[in-house]
């Protein structure tokens, strides 16, 4: 067996982890999510959710990770082969999400290009060039390649070296543009109404399918549930304080996704972009921002999607990463070997997923290949893999063994324990039951109630035969 990486030093990991936290699910999919949920009363569920599930799922993932030293599946084999299941779940969502994700990073790497190449000298046409763009058969699936490809060179090379590098410089500039990009929208006239819509709860927008969105969005752009921070967490020295990395990763990562949202709201409202102008939301309104300024906005505007290119490929590294520790670890391929098998298979997933935007490929229940990856992991797997490892946590292990990782033996305070061990044994998984029946319940009437079944479907199979796994 190959020797076990770990972190070259403690920003090295705090960056990495947030690098995991911090991508396109902040600035791609929180603006639009929040614009076609209702804004203020979404982000506030999601902000709840956040402070109370997602801080303490991520501690416990650190803990479980570095504990047992082991990537995801492991460490839950190596207690129990009944909770096999909840690893393997896992690595399916990490299959499922590299299936859409690597779509949208070449989509980001090929507006790098389009910025520099014209786009912002015609403003008018900005919105049917991303339409044009993305429901092109060919175009897509070149850059989606190009953007797999960078992530099969870094994860090829070990999680150490290339992605905390890359995420120790490029992070901060997303921060910096994005900080930019915030106070031009802010003077634009018309822009508070956009602030009013992304901060002004409107209680009557809520429903269970908010509240699911909500809490699939928050362990999304986490990195939670599907044991990415397990794994992260497993190559972590044990000197490390664990409260204080979840306590930043997690406030990093919020902080970025309410950025993106003050850098999206104000300026679409001032240009009289609906809210729930969909996935396209960044790729259009980013550029249009920029458009009047002339080379300046060129030059901001093509930084913008280098840094989102970035923020995209130390996230998709993870995810890769997840599937690729399973298939060293628990199926003793080498690095190489699990790299390459696993990327082909994404790639696949993502030529399905890429097409599906033109209407070309399978549907299931009416529903395109990008469109059903993203609903089984963000509304299903992701919560319910949070879940069951907050069951694993407070109803299989050990009590003290737990506080005694958490805390280094006593070295750390960490004077809630107690609370946290209540949030994780009862009240997130009775929390999640009730969310994930009611959305799939109100699923139904979007048509997507089918799709997210059969998600538990494949989540109660994989639980039957979990000793076989
Ligand atoms: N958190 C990433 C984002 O917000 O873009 C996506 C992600 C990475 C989800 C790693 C899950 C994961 F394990």
């Amino acid at each position: 067996m190959e020797k076990r990486d770990s972190w070259g030093s403690r920003l090295g990991f705090i960056m990495a982890a947030a690098g995991s936290a911090v991508g396109l699910g902040n600035i791609w999919k929180f603006p639009y999510t929040a614009g076609s949920n209702g804004g203020g009363a979404f982000v506030l569920i999601y902000l709840i959710f956040v402070v109370f599930i997602g801080f303490s799922i991520m501690l416990t993932e650190f803990a479980v990770g570095r504990r047992k030293n082991l990537a995801a599946v492991g460490a839950f084999k190596s207690v129990d082969k009944r909770w096999t299941f909840a690893g393997v779940i896992g690595v399916l969502s990490g299959f499922l999400i590299m299936g859409f994700y690597p779509v949208v990073g070449g989509w980001a790497l090929a507006y790098v290009f389009k910025t520099f190449t014209g786009l912002l000298s015609a403003p008018d046409a900005i919105g049917d060039v991303f339409g044009g763009f993305i429901t092109n058969a060919w175009q897509p699936l070149l850059w989606m390649l190009a953007f797999l490809l960078m992530n099969v060179v870094i994860v090829a090379r070990g999680v150490s070296t290339g992605i905390e590098q890359a995420g120790k410089i490029l992070m901060p500039i997303l921060f910096g543009i994005l900080i930019i990009i915030s106070i031009k929208g802010l003077t634009l006239p018309g822009a508070a109404a956009g602030m009013e819509f992304l901060f002004k709860p409107d209680f009557s927008a809520i429903n269970m399918s908010v509240i699911l969105a909500a809490l699939g969005q928050a362990f999304f752009s986490l990195s939670l549930g599907m044991g990415c921070m397990i794994t992260y967490g497993s190559y972590l020295k044990k000197s490390e304080n664990l409260v204080s990395n979840a306590a930043i990763v997690t406030g990093m990562d919020t902080g970025v996704a309410l950025l993106a949202g003050i850098a999206m709201f104000p300026a679409m409202f001032a240009f009289g972009i609906e809210p729930t102008a969909g996935p396209g939301l960044v790729f259009v309104v980013v550029p249009h921002l920029f458009a009047e300024m002339g080379g300046v906005g060129v030059l901001f505007a093509g930084l913008f999607f280098i840094a989102l290119t970035v923020a995209a490929l130390t996230s998709s590294v993870s995810l890769l990463e997840v599937v690729v520790a399973y298939l060293i670890d628990e199926r003793k391929f080498t690095r190489r070997n699990a790299v390459l098998a696993s990327s082909g298979v994404m790639a696949l997933l993502c030529v399905l997923a890429s097409l599906s935007l033109g209407g070309v490929g399978p549907m299931l229940f009416g529903t395109g290949a990008f469109d059903v990856f993203d609903l089984l992991t963000d509304k299903i797997f992701l919560a319910v893999g949070g879940a069951l490892l907050a069951v694993f946590a407070g109803w299989r292990l050990n009590k003290e063994e737990l506080k005694n990782e958490i805390t280094n033996n006593g070295e750390v305070k960490f004077g809630i324990f107690g609370l946290w061990y209540g949030l994780v044994k009862f009240v997130i998984p009775v929390v999640i039951a009730i969310v994930a029946i009611g959305g799939i319940l109100d699923g139904f009437e979007a048509g997507k109630g089918p799709i997210m079944l059969i998600g538990l479907g494949i989540i109660a199979l994989f639980a039957a035969i979990s000793k076989k796994l």
